[in-house]
């Protein structure tokens, strides 16, 4: 909850002072609250990437950048992933509080329930080109359940709002799974409703009708774990341009495939799939300091994927749960000395004994290792971002619920600082 403190902060302008409140939440950094700044001065702030902005106010995750602290609902991510699974969480992150066992098996039951899409979706499918990036596919068949699910689309009717939230949890390991399925030209295979979630998944996008499949246990309490790790993480890009999306008061379906649209940038969620592509272009440990020094390079673009983060200064606690799983999940899968494993435990290394990344305070983050082990349980590069969505579709609508029941919702609209042409008159041909 926002809190008043008597604290204020005075900005004097030609001679004339207003004073800014400053308020106070639970946990991070006291806040100005400038929201009649514009009005009282006629001055606009600048924060070009919203380095100092904090765009609302929220209950659900917070980071802590410099101890590198990450909190659903306040409870460490390093608990949960330890202690909890994904359904859990995500009724955490939605509802605030961990479930007792019947509000558990009730949701769990709901999303069950839901994991089928309508048969006809699968036209759309099959209108994408074989290779195209499952991500485009993704995205697409996402919005195109606005076209479906009628129902569940009035975002002022509570009800509607739970549905679309649970179709969305439900269907995306589908649609991410036959998006893959589609891409190896294999036949789709269908949600088992006696499978726990990431079993699901993980039997929808290996199993054939040809065989038997059973699912691993090893793999799946894996991919429930990066499930976890990537399920939220407060008012990221993707995040914020879910609210965004939402503030106009668009249909749930349509904001989701916005905030997929964004995750797929390579430098948020398509980090993943371009870490493990670096960590493979490098080789070998022998080629790391060529690469540092390329990342190091001013005028080189080239920097290491996986490393860095807005707001961690300090490790992202998601890249060691990450790094722990990827050696107990090659281990046990019985794939020992991973070359791309030890080409980023050797890259870690170097690069945080550099000064460059020490002065810049970069680490390893949540893309950095996840491609790994994602390797390992058989999925090719192009899949890490489609599962980083799957995930953090849950973070989303968690965050998009927490928005459109603020009874004081704006549209968001930002401003800006025109630098272009002042006014001046049309002219003819002639006078051009
Ligand atoms: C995710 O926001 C989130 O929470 C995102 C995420 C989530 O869960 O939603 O955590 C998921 O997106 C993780 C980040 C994945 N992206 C990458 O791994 C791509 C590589 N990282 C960088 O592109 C970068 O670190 C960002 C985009 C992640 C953060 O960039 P910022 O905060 O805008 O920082 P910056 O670009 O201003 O960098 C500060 C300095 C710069 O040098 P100077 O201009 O000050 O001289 O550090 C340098 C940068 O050049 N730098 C790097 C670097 N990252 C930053 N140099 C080399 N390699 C890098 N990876």
């Amino acid at each position: 909850m926002l809190e008043k403190t008597s604290k204020t902060a005075k900005i004097t302008i030609d001679g004339t002072t207003v004073e800014v409140p400053v308020n106070k939440g639970s946990l991070g950094p006291d806040v100005l609250d400038i929201r009649s700044l514009y009005k009282q001065t006629g001055l606009f702030t600048f924060d070009p990437g919203f380095t100092s902005t904090a765009s609302c106010e929220s209950d659900i995750t917070f980071i802590d950048g410099d101890k590198g602290e990450l909190l659903y609902r306040g409870y460490p991510i390093e608990q949960l992933a330890d202690k909890s699974n994904f359904l859990e969480v995500s009724y955490l992150l939605l509802y605030g509080e961990l479930p007792t066992k019947s509000q558990y098996e009730d949701f769990s039951g709901k999303v069950t329930r839901h994991t089928m899409l309508h048969e006809q979706m699968l036209n759309f499918f099959r209108g994408f080109r074989r290779d195209a990036h499952p991500m485009a596919i993704v995205c697409g068949v996402q919005a195109a359940m606005s076209a479906f699910y009628h129902d569940s689309t009035d975002i002022n009717d509570p009800w509607q709002r739970e549905v679309a939230t649970i179709r969305m949890i439900a269907k995306l390991p589908t649609i991410v799974s036959w998006a893959y399925k589609y891409s190896i030209g294999q036949p789709f295979a269908y949600p088992k409703n006696n499978l726990q979630y990431a079993q699901n998944f993980l039997q929808m996008c290996f199993s054939v009708p040809a065989e038997e499949y059973v699912v691993d246990p090893i793999l799946s309490s894996a991919m429930d774990k990066i499930f976890i790790l990537h399920a939220d993480h407060e008012q990221n890009a993707s995040t914020s341009t879910v609210r965004l999306a939402a503030s106009s008061g668009a249909n749930p379906f349509a904001c989701i495939a916005a905030g997929i649209a964004c995750l797929w940038g390579p430098a948020h969620g398509g980090a993943n799939e371009a870490a493990l592509n670096m960590l493979k272009e490098i080789g070998s440990p022998d080629r790391i300091s060529e690469f540092i020094s390329k990342a190091k390079d001013k005028n080189d673009p080239f920097r290491l994927m996986g490393f860095g983060h807005r707001v961690y200064k300090n490790f992202d606690p998601r890249s060691r749960v990450m790094k722990q799983s990827a050696d107990e999940v090659l281990e046990l899968m019985g794939i020992t000395n991973n070359p791309t494993l030890q080409v980023a435990k050797e890259l870690e290394k170097i690069a945080l004994e550099d000064e460059y990344f020490i002065e810049k305070k970069l680490y390893p983050n949540v893309d950095f290792y996840s491609g790994i082990i994602l390797e390992a349980m058989g999925f090719p590069t192009s899949m890490f971002t489609p599962i980083f969505a799957l995930a953090r579709t849950v973070g989303w609508l968690s965050q998009w619920q927490e928005m459109i029941s603020d009874p004081n919702i704006k549209i968001g609209r930002p401003r800006q600082l025109f630098t272009g042409k002042t006014h001046r008159d049309y002219l003819p041909y002639e006078k051009r």
